[in-house]
């Protein structure tokens, strides 16, 4: 293993150098496309410890990932989070440590996360109006994350963006709304196409607002010119002319984007998954554990693992069963 090929290349020729990590399957919240309201998390020997997550993105940053992405589930409700953010957060070749959270514990831990390393948050933000943001969340309280978003833009991070699904009859009448809050705080806004990942309470379909109609409404209201911005990923980035302000698109029904993927993402049980909308997977965590103190075999996994990594997804809105039958809060966002 000295000498290791410094790059995760698949069959299709595409270098793998972005992993999603989730740390943890719980969350504080319960929005209502992410979850159904009646949840049962895993028992904790069944999640990685925070050292196996520790050595896995030391691992793959060997194999030459540059950014590591921590999700969850709410990563921030992991107790002792902080441990791994400082832990790999001066990883050396590690040159994007980033965030995707719900925040509501950044009022407190804004600034730690950012003395640790971590360059750039993704806040979930659905709705401006107290009451709404409960309804689609079922137990958050907007007032806290948007001190914690306060907190976030004081503490200095590179990049801040809202992420937020629009659902019809949600919060769809918000979505200027939004992307004002997004232009008056000069951070950043992406709008996710609901997916079809676990069973939940409603139908995908009645909900589903395409990223098409919002950007035409948004059109209509801001001079929007197309950046060249491109994290690799299923988002298409606009510009808000005279402001600070990205909007980003995010289409994981268009197939567009699979042939420049650059990413695989961990679950909170140590499985590696090729793709979003795939179930081609190869488990880790018996890896890390019978081999305490030899990386040999799990790196031979992960490089094995290129082989069946897929050419793209296959989601359907218009299924009866959801596409793929893991949750968001499982595989990371
Ligand atoms: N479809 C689209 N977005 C989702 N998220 C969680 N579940 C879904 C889903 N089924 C979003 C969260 C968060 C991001 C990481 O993923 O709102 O912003
Ligand atoms: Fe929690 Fe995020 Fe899922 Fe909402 S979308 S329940 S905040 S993991």
């Amino acid at each position: 293993m000295d000498n290791l090929p410094l790059k995760l290349i698949d069959q299709f020729g595409r270098q793998v150098d972005y992993i999603r990590l989730s740390i943890t399957d719980r969350c504080d919240f319960r929005c209502v496309y992410c979850m159904a309201e009646d949840m049962t998390f895993l028992p904790r020997d069944e999640v990685l410890s925070l050292e196996e997550c520790a050595r896995l993105i030391k691992v793959f940053v060997r194999l030459g990932v540059t950014k590591v992405r921590i999700t969850g589930g709410e990563p921030l409700v992991r107790k002792n989070a902080l441990w791994l953010f400082k832990e790999i957060g001066n990883l050396t070749g590690l040159n994007e440590l980033v965030l995707t959270t719900n925040g509501s514990q950044l009022n407190t831990q804004a600034q730690a996360l950012k003395n640790a390393g971590v360059k750039r948050i993704n806040i979930s933000i659905d709705s401006l109006k107290p009451e709404k943001f409960k309804q689609i969340t079922r137990t958050g309280r907007l007032e806290k994350v948007l001190d914690g978003l306060q907190a976030s833009i004081h503490a200095g991070f590179e990049g801040i963006k809202m992420n937020t699904v629009l659902m019809r009859g949600h919060n769809d009448d918000e979505t200027t709304d939004l992307v004002q809050f997004a232009i008056d705080n000069k951070i950043d806004i992406s709008f996710i196409e609901e997916m079809p990942l676990g069973e939940v309470d409603h139908t995908r379909e009645s909900t589903f607002v395409s990223n098409a109609d919002t950007l035409k409404l948004l059109q209509s209201k801001y001079l929007l010119a197309p950046s060249t911005h491109n994290s690799g990923g299923p988002a298409r980035y606009w510009q808000v002319s005279g402001t600070q302000t990205k909007i980003g698109f995010i289409s994981p029904h268009s197939h567009n984007f699979c042939e420049s993927c650059n990413r695989v993402r961990i679950t909170c049980k140590g499985e590696l998954y090729l793709c979003l909308g795939q179930e081609d997977k190869v488990d880790l965590m018996p890896l890390l554990r019978e081999n305490p103190n030899d990386d040999g075999p799990l790196i031979q996994a992960i490089l094995d693992s290129m082989r069946i990594k897929p050419k793209g997804h296959d989601f359907d809105l218009r299924r009866a069963e959801p596409a793929v039958v893991r949750f968001m809060s499982h595989t990371g966002g």
